[in-house]
C-alpha cells in the first residue's frame, strides 16, 4: 500500500458537513481543515458539472440495454423484484429531481396491479451511485477522521457513472483514482465525462475490466469503495467467487468503504467469506440531519449510516 500524503495528517479539527442538513461532526486528521473545506466547495462543483452532463447524456434510469439486473432477495431489497422496481440514479437525480421527473411523466411512480384499473402499487426506486452528499460525507468527513486520500491511490470496484472516482479527486484530492467497471458502455461514458471534464487533472481514470484482475491496483489502494457492486449486476456465484478475490487482494492497513455495511453486501452472497477475519469497522460519529425527511436520514434521524468504514486487517487467502 502507498500512502504519502501531501498534507498534513493528525490535526483534530472540526469537519463541516455541507450537504444533507448541514450538521457539524467532530473528525481527527485528514489535512488542514480550512484548505480541505475550501476543496470541498470546489469540488462540489466540479461534481455538479459532471452530473450536469451526465444527465444529457444517459438515459433518466442511468442502466444501459447491454446490461442485464439481476434480483438476489436480501436484506433491504427482499421485496424488490425486476417487475416492481425501477432504477433512478441517485447521482443525477435527488429525490426532489424525482418529483419533478415523475410530474414531468418521465418517470412512473406506480406500477398497475390489474391492468387498465386503478388498482397501483408503489415501485420500489433503487440507485446504482452514490450522490453528491453521500460522496461529500465519505472524503470529506468519513475518511477524513483516518487521515483523508489526499495523496493517495482510491479504487472504485464497479464504478459506472464514475462519480466515485471523480470525488476521490475534486473533494478528496486523491494523487490517483481509478475506476474499474465491468461494463463497456459505462467505461465509454466515464472516459467521454472525464475528457470532457478535463480529467481531474489528469487523475481519474476507469479500467474495463474485472476486478479480480486487478491484484497490482488494489495492492497500491489505500481506500477501496465497494458500493453494493455486485448485488444487482452478478448472480450469486460470480459474487462469491469476486468476493473471495477482493479479499485475497487488498492491502492490510489500508481502508474500504462499504455501502452497504459488509455484513449486508456479504449475506447477499449467502457468506463466502467471514468479514470479521478480513476487516475491523472503523467507528463513524454520524452527523444528525436538521430536516428529518432528508433523504439521507435514518429513523433515528443520523446521515449517511450506510457507509462503513473499515481497516484491512488480514488478506485472506483465496481458496
Ligand atoms: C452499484 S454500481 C456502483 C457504482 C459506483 N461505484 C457508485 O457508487 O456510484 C456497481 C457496478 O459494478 C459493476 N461491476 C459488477 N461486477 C464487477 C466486477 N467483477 N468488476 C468490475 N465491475 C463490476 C457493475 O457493472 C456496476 O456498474
Amino acid at each position: 500500500m502507498q500512502v504519502d500524503d501531501d498534507e498534513e495528517e493528525g490535526e483534530e479539527d472540526e469537519v463541516v458537513v455541507e450537504k444533507g442538513g448541514g450538521s457539524r461532526s467532530k473528525s481527527a486528521g485528514g489535512g488542514k481543515p480550512l484548505k480541505r473545506q475550501k476543496r470541498a466547495r470546489g469540488g462540489i462543483e466540479e461534481l455538479r458539472a459532471l452530473q450536469a452532463y451526465l444527465r444529457e447524456k444517459v438515459p433518466v434510469e442511468a442502466v444501459f440495454p447491454s446490461e442485464k439486473l439481476h434480483f438476489n432477495p436480501t436484506g433491504d431489497f427482499k421485496n424488490h423484484t425486476a417487475d416492481n422496481t425501477i432504477s433512478v440514479d441517485g447521482f443525477l437525480w435527488d429525490e426532489a429531481d424525482v418529483d419533478e421527473l415523475v410530474d414531468a411523466g418521465k418517470l412512473p411512480r406506480n406500477m398497475c396491479l390489474e391492468c387498465g384499473s386503478r388498482s397501483t402499487a408503489p415501485l420500489n426506486f433503487v440507485s446504482h451511485s452514490l450522490s453528491i452528499p453521500e460522496l461529500n460525507f465519505i472524503f470529506n468527513t468519513q475518511l477524513a477522521g483516518v487521515g483523508g486520500v489526499s495523496g493517495g491511490v482510491v479504487v472504485d470496484v464497479g464504478s459506472r457513472l464514475g462519480c466515485v472516482v471523480y470525488a476521490a479527486i475534486v473533494l478528496g484530492g486523491a494523487k490517483e483514482a481509478v475506476g474499474v467497471e465491468l461494463n463497456r458502455e459505462m467505461c465509454k461514458w466515464q472516459e467521454v465525462a472525464f475528457q470532457q471534464l478535463g480529467g481531474a487533472g489528469g487523475k481519474a481514470r476507469v479500467i474495463c475490466g474485472d476486478i479480480c484482475d486487478q491484484a497490482d491496483l488494489l495492492e497500491r489502494a489505500r481506500v477501496t469503495v465497494l458500493h453494493n457492486p455486485f448485488q444487482f449486476f452478478t448472480d450469486v456465484a460470480s459474487a462469491q467467487m469476486t468476493w473471495r478475490k477482493i479479499a485475497s487482494m487488498i492491502a492490510p492497513g489500508s481502508y474500504i468503504v462499504a455501502s452497504p455495511p459488509l455484513c449486508e453486501q456479504l449475506e447477499q452472497a449467502e457468506d463466502p467469506l467471514d468479514w470479521r477475519a478480513w476487516v475491523e469497522e472503523i467507528e463513524t460519529e454520524y452527523p444528525i440531519a436538521d430536516d428529518p425527511d432528508d433523504e439521507h436520514a435514518g429513523e433515528d434521524g443520523r446521515l449517511f449510516t450506510e457507509c462503513v468504514l473499515y481497516r484491512v486487517k488480514a488478506k485472506i487467502p483465496f481458496q
